[in-house]
């Protein structure tokens, strides 16, 4: 860690209480001056960091600045092998992890933005990623896996997530098929899981799972074409949120990942699934199958019931909800 990273982390871990530059300068080892150019170069990033004459430095208490050393020291299990970085601007998180994993990076390696200038969602559709409301994160992940097993790698973050946010924020959570999450009938996280294929060895190169969640309401509410369709889960701004639930994904995503041959994840995916029931269209490219989502199978394959009887599987694909969609 850089001295920075190092400050940072003590006046984290005594968040709103105030800490002397001598007893810093100390645990750091390093000179107060040094100490001093860490707190300036904090501030310039955006930290509000209090100094009060022979008392030291304080760290706002509403401090909600990601930091790695925020989400690090809240991994558990599995996930403590993660390396988090945290940045203030980005591109696209997914953009920018698939350049460092073509560059070697390993396993485990989490970009976390705290705003995307050019976020990216499924289809080729852009990411609504204001500053400060939101969760954009990335992993790297080299999975030991087949190809069809690799594809379980984004059912399982919907699930991991779905259930992140119900410990964070105490809503109640929906898979819509097959990886956005839906609180009240509204999206509140969309996951983009892009990878290069190892076409001889049969398997990945390398995955990168992007993790897109809206947590706060922005500033001026979502633009118009979001506005009936997206949500935010927290009401309130409250400072650590967004620490805690990149933590709480990451904690449940590499604990389920364990289990990835298993299905470990598969009985969650199917009862949270809000699709089984429904009418419903599925369109991939230029066909569009319409019916009843009757379940979800092992495979994580959408079933839909055909109004002539017939099952169809749907492995990919984008689903459209009729109005007033359920099947008594
Ligand atoms: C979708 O709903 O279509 C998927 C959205 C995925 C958004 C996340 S935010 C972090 C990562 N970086 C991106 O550019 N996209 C994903």
């Amino acid at each position: 860690m850089t001295i920075k990273e190092q400050v940072l982390a003590l006046l984290e871990e005594r968040k709103g209480e105030s800490v002397s530059g001598e007893y810093i300068a100390g645990r750091v080892f390093a000179s107060r001056n040094a100490v001093w150019k860490a707190i300036n170069a904090l501030r310039a990033d955006g930290y509000s960091i209090d100094a009060t004459t022979n008392k030291g430095y304080i760290l706002s208490a509403d401090s909600d600045i990601f930091s790695s050393y925020s989400v690090e020291s809240r991994l558990r299990g599995a996930a403590e092998k993660c390396a988090v970085t945290a940045v203030n601007s980005v591109g696209s998180t997914n953009t920018e992890l698939k350049r460092q994993a073509e560059d070697g990076a390993p396993h485990g390696t989490v970009l976390i933005a705290n705003e995307q200038t050019a976020g990216r969602g499924r289809l080729g559709r852009s990411f609504y990623s204001p500053e400060e409301t939101g969760l954009y994160m990335s992993v790297i992940l080299r999975p030991r896996l087949d190809m069809r097993e690799s594809l379980f790698i984004t059912t399982t973050a919907a699930v991991a997530v779905a259930e992140a946010i119900e410990a964070v924020s105490g809503r109640k959570t929906e898979i819509k098929w097959v990886n956005d999450i839906y609180c009240d009938g509204k999206k509140v996280c969309g996951i983009l899981t892009e990878a290069s294929v190892d076409y001889e060895g049969g398997g990945l190169n390398y995955a990168v799972l992007g993790i897109g969640v809206n947590i706060f309401r922005p500033e001026s509410g979502f633009p118009d074409e979001l506005s009936d369709i997206a949500d935010n889960i927290c009401a309130d701004r409250t400072a650590g949120v967004r620490a805690s639930l990149a933590a709480e994904i990451l904690n449940r995503f590499f604990t389920y990942y364990e289990g990835i041959s298993e299905r470990s994840f598969f009985s969650e995916y199917r009862r949270r699934s809000m699709l089984i029931g429904k009418n419903v269209t599925v369109v991939r490219g230029n066909e569009e199958i319409t019916g009843v989502a009757v379940d979800v199978d092992e495979e994580a394959r959408l079933v839909v019931k055909r109004t002539d009887g017939s099952l169809y599987l749907a492995s990919s694909g984008e689903v459209t909800l009729k109005k007033g969609g359920a099947v008594k």
